[in-house]
């Protein structure tokens, strides 16, 4: 790790208030950057913002909202001057068999995915029209993988994928690259349900070679290294970071639908 590799840059990060996004923040900050958190939950900016001090500023927005995430994105021309990376982080989801699902929570996941990586890609590249930047869309290994009961999610994370290769398309002649994570496992609350549940956590980590999840900090690594100059020719492009799953494909939930 670099003290000054992010100095003078300003960056936004959605979802900072817990697990990856949180990670992505931290580290950032450690690298010389400034960040502006972006989050529904006050109390997980509010800990993060007496963590990490005066270089994090938090904006509480939800990113399917468009005034919201204007609003928010534009906090940090405001309190820093400008916007050079952007990290889009904020998920969460709902599912069930397909047959069951209720409609409102096909909306609730694919909104909060898809709309909200379009909504934030949307005003963070207006900011950084002006003199390039960086993006890193956070999808899944579910974009390429799928998951008994988990279609909304599944469609949601293979759109950010989709968006971000259309997104790099078109952003590219503004200096701006647009480039997507897939994680696979990782431990943070959002797989709570998994890692508490022993017999739900072996069959996952049966399939994974790595045998392990991934910390939120190793997926905030590769993160960062998309949003560095290392990366300044790539763009277009999706990073897999999932210990090898994807070799081996996902576990058989049906067993545990009932
Ligand atoms: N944990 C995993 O195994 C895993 C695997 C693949 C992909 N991902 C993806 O990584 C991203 C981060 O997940 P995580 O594991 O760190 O989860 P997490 O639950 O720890 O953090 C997600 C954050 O997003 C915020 N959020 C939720 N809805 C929001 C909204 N409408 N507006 C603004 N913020 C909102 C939550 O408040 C929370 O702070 C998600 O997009 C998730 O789908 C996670």
């Amino acid at each position: 790790m670099s003290e000054s590799r992010f100095a003078g840059k300003t960056a936004v990060v959605t979802g900072a208030a817990s697990g990856i996004g949180a990670a992505i923040a931290t580290r950032l900050v450690a690298e010389g950057a400034k960040v502006v958190g972006i989050d529904v939950s006050v109390g997980g900016l509010d800990e993060l913002a007496s963590t990490l001090g005066a270089a994090f500023v938090p904006a509480v927005a939800d990113v399917t909202a468009e005034a919201e995430v204007e609003a928010a994105v534009g906090t940090a021309v405001e309190r820093f001057g400008g916007l050079d990376l952007a990290f889009n982080v904020a998920g969460a989801a709902r599912g069930g068999p397909i047959v069951d699902l209720a409609e409102a929570d096909w909306d609730f996941t694919v909104d909060l995915v898809q709309k909200g990586v379009f909504l934030c890609t949307k005003h963070e590249a207006r900011h950084m029209r002006e003199r390039g930047g960086a993006i890193v869309n956070v999808s899944s290994l579910n974009a390429h993988v799928p998951m008994f009961g988990g279609s909304p999610y599944v469609t949601g994370k293979a759109g950010v994928e989709a968006f971000s290769k259309n997104a790099a398309l078109e952003l590219a002649r503004h200096g701006i690259r647009v480039n997507t994570v897939l994680p696979g496992l990782v431990d943070t609350p959002l797989v709570a349900g998994v890692m508490g549940y022993e017999p739900l956590r072996e069959q996952f980590l049966a399939m994974i070679p790595l045998a392990k999840a991934a910390t939120p900090e190793q997926i905030a690594g590769p993160c960062l290294y998309l949003a560095s100059d290392d990366a300044e020719y790539v763009t277009g492009t999706s990073l897999m970071v999932d210990g090898g799953w994807e070799l081996s494909g996902y576990p058989d939930l049906s067993i545990f639908a009932g």
